[in-house]
């Protein structure tokens, strides 16, 4: 299963964007943010593996990383198809190696898909950027990117950088658009990953939405979803419940026309 839940075939959104690097990323993900370590994590890893997700988005900072690995490993599914990403805290860039290794540890992984720097922390964004290489060269990270980094710290970046940034990871919805981000890393060959895609739930009773969403016959949380993936986004919706985990990725059945994702960009403004 799987593998053909989340297609490569439907609409014209392959279910993989390939990164800077050449690693291939399902675009769709869970998010585990705020979902309790322990047997909540497990089950919705599970639950979202069942469903054909492939892409998990932890941090350490969500304490949860345990729970993750232990939940992939006990999905017999190969390490190969499954994509997990963690995160470095902020308080952590000072002694980043060592923070690896214990997220590594933490997962029971050899190696994570893609090590993100969570947040920037001025003064130490260049010199993070450079210890995160290491990790690449390494091998035991596959890809690495930024998290909540303006275009100004990526340029930053960028001024010393010998590896590239593969991924941005950004709060990002309708509601919430940074285009000054999203058209840099267009331009820049960065993949753009949206987080809080559904507003943390608290626009998904929006009227704009509500009626698009009538329209197609599906739900308010899957026309965000699809809204993020027409715009060439990662996405990494997050829900603790299985029948919203299944809902969620069910959104490769139809296509958003051009006047529906510009009423949805409008939301922004
Ligand atoms: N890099 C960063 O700084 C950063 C910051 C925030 C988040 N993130 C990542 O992004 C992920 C997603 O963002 P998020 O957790 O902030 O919020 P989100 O995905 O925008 O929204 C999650 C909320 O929506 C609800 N929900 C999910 N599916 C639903 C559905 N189909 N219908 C109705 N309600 C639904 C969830 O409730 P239930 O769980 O009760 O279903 C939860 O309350 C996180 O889990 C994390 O991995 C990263």
């Amino acid at each position: 299963m799987g593998e053909d839940k989340i297609s490569d075939q439907n609409l014209s959104i392959d279910s993989k964007i390939t990164l800077n690097n050449d690693a291939k990323m399902p675009r769709l993900g869970l998010g585990v943010y705020q979902i309790p370590p322990g047997k909540s994590t497990e089950q919705a890893v599970t639950w979202a593996l069942h469903a054909g997700y492939r892409h998990i988005d932890t941090a350490k900072y969500y304490r949860n990383e345990q729970s993750v690995g232990k939940a992939i490993r006990a999905s017999k599914i190969p390490r190969k198809d499954v994509w997990v990403t963690t995160k470095l805290w902020l308080t952590d860039q000072i002694g980043t190696e060592k923070a690896f290794e214990t997220s590594l540890s933490k997962l029971g992984l050899d190696y994570t898909d893609l090590y993100l720097v969570h947040f920037p922390v001025p003064g130490l964004v260049k010199r993070t950027w450079k210890t995160m290489e290491k990790l690449y060269e390494g091998g035991k990270c596959k890809a690495i990117g930024v998290s909540n980094h303006n275009v100004a710290q990526m340029k930053d970046i960028m001024s010393v950088a010998n590896v590239p940034i593969m991924v941005n990871q950004v709060r990002c919805s309708p509601f919430h658009f940074d285009r000054e981000i999203y058209d840099f890393c267009q331009k820049e060959g960065i993949a753009f990953e949206a987080y809080s895609p559904l507003t943390q739930g608290k626009q998904l009773g929006n009227a704009f939405v509500q009626q698009i969403a009538n329209h197609y016959g599906k739900t308010p949380a899957q026309i965000l979803i699809r809204w993020a993936l027409q715009k060439n986004m990662i996405v990494i919706p997050k829900s603790a419940h299985q029948e919203r985990i299944v809902e969620n990725a069910d959104v490769y059945d139809f296509e958003l026309s051009p006047r529906d994702m510009k009423v949805l960009d409008g939301l922004s403004e």
